[in-house]
């Protein structure tokens, strides 16, 4: 069964055809980082508009790309995201089940992130999943297809939210998370003392805006801070920020027993983030070693292909899409 894959939960407009028995045939992407540059964050009315600007020319490269024009049944992102954005994908995904005569059925983001290692061909579960995106800051225990439970997630900033906003202190272009660790790269991340928020208490959950806080303090105090004052700051930040995550995965790991650990989200294409967390995989005290999986980097952001392999997985697992469902902006897992 051939699946086609909507998401345009919020800058990134992308389709993707999956194939229940060959896995995934084709994909286009297209992201809307440049319209929303010059405004500091993405402004949802244009990101709506240009969702349908872009779905029709973007159908169409696919049905080039893979020669199928109509496939056995449609995924579409229903939430959580932006609720203009949402709308428009679940519209154009309805206009073309009725056109082609096949159902369509709701996914929910954030399992379109949970199970996107799948589309490397591997089913890493049970895990631990670390979901840091823009977004999105949470620890989920996924035990299997439709079987998650919410372990911890952020009380205020998402983790990639937190990076943009204190590269956007700095001065750096947006989204300047990828751009501050670069910055990073050259700093000292003992040079200044930024808090580590909720390591102290015990639980999964995390909170960045303090540590936001704490950054414009010290970013403050050095003002005009020198290029080097700037790498230190940007270090330590993303030191801070690092070791949180680093930490609750830990203790998410030992509090499930799990031995397996799903990074997903734009966040965690950070060097260092990746490079602390293969040292808890493979730490001395480990029993055995934790194994850990990244989707491939252009799965770790927003993408169809993720939300048609959620589309296939329930379809084979013999699930009967419902003709009227809800899109919601705010959907808890
Ligand atoms: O998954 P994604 O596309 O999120 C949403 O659409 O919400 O990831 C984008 C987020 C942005 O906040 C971006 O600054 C951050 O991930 N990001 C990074 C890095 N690459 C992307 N943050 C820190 N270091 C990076 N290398
Ligand atoms: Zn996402």
């Amino acid at each position: 069964m051939r699946v086609l894959g909507i998401e345009s939960s919020c800058d990134e407009t992308g389709l993707a055809l999956y194939d229940t028995q060959g896995g995934l045939l084709g994909e286009v992407l297209f992201s809307q980082i440049d319209i929303h540059a010059p405004y500091g964050g993405v402004v949802p009315e244009l990101a709506s508009r240009d969702h349908v600007r872009r779905l029709p020319l973007l159908l169409r490269e696919l049905q080039q790309q893979t020669g199928v024009e109509r496939p056995d049944a449609i995924a579409v992102t229903a939430g959580p995201g932006l609720m203009g954005a949402l709308l428009v994908g679940v519209s154009f995904a309805r206009a073309l089940g009725f056109a082609w005569g096949v159902p369509v059925l709701p996914v929910h983001h954030l399992e379109g992130h949970l199970l996107a290692p799948l589309l490397e061909g591997e089913a890493p579960f049970p895990a631990v999943a670390l979901l840091v995106s823009g977004g999105h800051t949470l620890l989920m225990e996924v035990r299997g297809l439709g079987d998650y439970t919410l372990l911890g997630e952020t009380l205020d900033d998402a983790a990639g939210e937190a990076f943009d906003k204190a590269a956007k202190m700095m001065g750096l272009a947006y989204p300047g998370g990828p751009i501050l660790a670069q910055w990073a790269e050259r700093g000292d991340p003992t040079a200044f003392a930024l808090p580590r928020p909720l390591l102290d208490r015990p639980g999964l959950d995390f909170s960045f805006s303090g540590l936001k806080t704490a950054f414009r303090y010290a970013l403050d105090k050095v003002r005009p801070a020198s290029d080097q004052q700037l790498a230190d700051l940007a270090a330590s930040f993303q030191a801070a920020v690092v070791e949180t995550l680093a930490e609750k995965c830990r203790r998410a790991l030992g509090q499930t027993g799990h031995r397996r650990l799903i990074v997903a989200g734009g966040v965690g294409a950070n060097k260092a983030l990746r490079s602390r967390l293969a040292d808890l995989a493979s730490g001395a005290r480990n029993r055995e070693p934790i194994a850990l999986h990244y989707p491939r980097l252009s799965h770790c952001t927003d993408n169809g292909a993720m939300i048609a392999l959620v589309g296939g997985l329930r379809l084979a697992g013999g699930l009967v899409p419902a003709p009227d469902f809800p899109v919601r902006a705010r959907w808890p897992m």
